[in-house]
């Protein structure tokens, strides 16, 4: 049985069993591979992306669970020309240092963004808190967050 899911923007049938994490959906399926495994188990949040506007960890959500539903990917959420305002404070505070947990990172505060447009540092830490760096770059998001938030204000 195919599944219908929309990703970023388009329309996709993918042809999996429905208990396949969407992360593997969008790695192997679909070739989106700026979604990162780390855990496996929603402990990292490494393979985080959005399902119908909420920060998900795809590694746990399942596609029949996904089916019809609207995800947005790392790749999704802007492009080099035109860079999301959470991508452009990223690059500003030179956030990434290995890089591997970032997409994550990234799609987890543009979540938090698009609920609390101006959020404190306690709101920040909450909100990001299940999204692991091994590089400690936890100062740069979180002064990241906050340079995006003030564009986003205008
Ligand atoms: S890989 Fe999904 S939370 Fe770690
Ligand atoms: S930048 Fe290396 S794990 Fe976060």
């Amino acid at each position: 049985m195919a599944y219908s899911l929309t990703v970023n923007g388009e329309t996709r049938l993918i042809d999996m069993p429905g208990d396949t994490p969407l992360l593997w959906v969008l790695r192997d399926g679909l070739h989106l591979t700026g979604t990162k495994y780390g855990c496996g188990v929603a402990a990292c949040g490494a393979c985080s992306v959005h399902v119908d506007g909420q920060a998900v960890r795809s590694c746990q959500t399942l596609l029949e669970d996904a089916a019809n539903a609207e995800v947005t990917t790392i790749e999704g959420l802007g492009t080099p020309e035109n860079l999301h305002a959470i991508q452009a404070a990223w690059l500003e505070h030179q956030v990434a240092q290995c890089g591997y947990c970032q997409s994550g990172q990234i799609m987890q505060a543009a979540a938090l963004l698009a609920e609390t447009p101006q959020p404190t540092d306690a709101e920040i830490d909450e909100a990001m808190g299940g999204n692991l760096c091994r590089c400690g770059t936890y100062p740069r998001i979180r002064a990241a967050v906050h340079s995006a938030a003030a564009t986003l204000k205008g």
